[in-house]
């Protein structure tokens, strides 16, 4: 009999379902919400709210796509941790109100975990030990694989993740949130050494972004002074030096950690990674430093579902299922 797993992803802004049939994913619904722009981030009540408005219709569509009847599902997937707690929450509940009704078992999944696991949706796969630069509006770590439920940490960001540096970017630059999709996209006609932003000094294999923000602050100050057109005269150039000193910060501490652990199998995954720079640049530094490199597709880059669902595949082997009583945290240790 075929194992059917539905997965449901909530821990932010975006509501998913999506279906995965003995390790293959067959459906990914993604339900965006807009209702944040005008916040200029996420609004954590609305999104909770929002999430409830979506779940059903995200999860039924999933179900058609897939041709898969909910009488045939083996197991139901849920994120739980990290995220906001409410949005979670919406997710979870449901989830375990199915299983229940179905009579079928839960899985519970690490946002994070699943991230770097989207690398495995489709061919090519990294092989074990592997090491994954995971980036996200809330994260930013070097993660080393060894199997796919056995992952550590061995980098963070000490303030800021990379999508917040691109987002908070963006802001100063005017730009409606989120900002790093539109960095990307003006970055592309820009002349990304025209300005140059400072790289931080910082031990070991963690990252922090917050000295650039400061830094592009005083940038902008500076140069709307004198000119109060600057950014609007300027502002593919700015973006594209922008991105360019993201990336390397990114791809500067990643050189570091396959020289330390010896392991040249390199993958990406997060929001982040579907920045045009980031996947130019990880493409470059394989071919010069003798890597394997990995990418997710771009719709398993930012928040998805079939991410959540491939990780809770390798739980249902394993035999590693929730119970009822399983909580959510919005904290994100592994
Ligand atoms: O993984 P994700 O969808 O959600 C979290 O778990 O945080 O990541 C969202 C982040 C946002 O900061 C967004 O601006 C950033 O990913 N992002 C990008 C691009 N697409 C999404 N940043 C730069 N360039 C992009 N193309
Ligand atoms: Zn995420």
């Amino acid at each position: 009999m075929p194992v059917h797993i539905l997965a449901i992803e909530s821990s932010c802004d975006e509501t998913s379902a999506a279906v995965l049939t003995d390790g293959k994913v067959l459906s990914n619904i993604i339900a965006n919400q807009t209702v944040h722009e005008q916040y200029g981030g996420v609004v954590p009540e609305l999104a909770s709210r929002a999430h409830q408005e979506n779940i059903v219709p995200v999860v039924d569509m999933a179900l058609k796509q897939a041709g898969v009847d909910r009488s045939e599902l083996s197991a139901i997937a849920f994120t739980q941790s990290p995220g906001l707690i409410g949005s979670l929450l919406v997710g979870s509940c449901f989830a375990k109100a199915m299983a229940l009704a179905l009579n079928i078992p839960l899985i519970a999944v690490h946002h994070m975990q699943a991230h770097v696991l989207a690398n495995f949706i489709a061919d090519p796969k990294p092989s074990f030990p592997f090491l994954c630069l995971t980036v996200s509006g809330g994260h930013t770590q070097i993660v080393r694989c060894d199997s796919p439920l056995s992952m550590q940490v061995i980098g963070e960001t000490l303030d800021d993740a990379a999508g917040e540096a691109f987002d908070k970017s963006a802001k100063l630059l005017g730009l409606p949130y989120p900002g790093g999709p539109l960095i990307d996209k003006y970055a592309k006609e820009g002349y990304a050494a025209r300005f140059k932003f400072p790289e931080p000094q910082i031990p070991g294999l963690n990252f922090s972004f917050s000295g650039l923000k400061t830094a592009i602050l005083y940038f902008l100050q500076e140069h709307q002074q004198k000119d109060p057109g600057f950014v609007q005269a300027n502002l593919a150039d700015i973006c594209a030096s922008v991105q360019e000193r993201i990336v390397s910060i990114l791809l500067h501490k990643l050189v570091k950690a396959s020289r330390e652990t010896g392991i040249q199998q390199i993958a990406i995954a997060g929001g982040v990674s579907a920045n045009s720079g980031l996947r130019n640049a990880l493409q470059q530094y394989g071919e010069k430093y003798g890597w394997q490199t990995y990418i997710p597709k771009f719709e398993y880059c930012t928040d998805n579902a079939a991410m959540i669902a491939m990780t809770a595949w390798y739980k249902y082997l394993a035999g590693d299922f929730a119970g009822l009583e399983a909580g959510v945290s919005a904290r994100a240790g592994f």
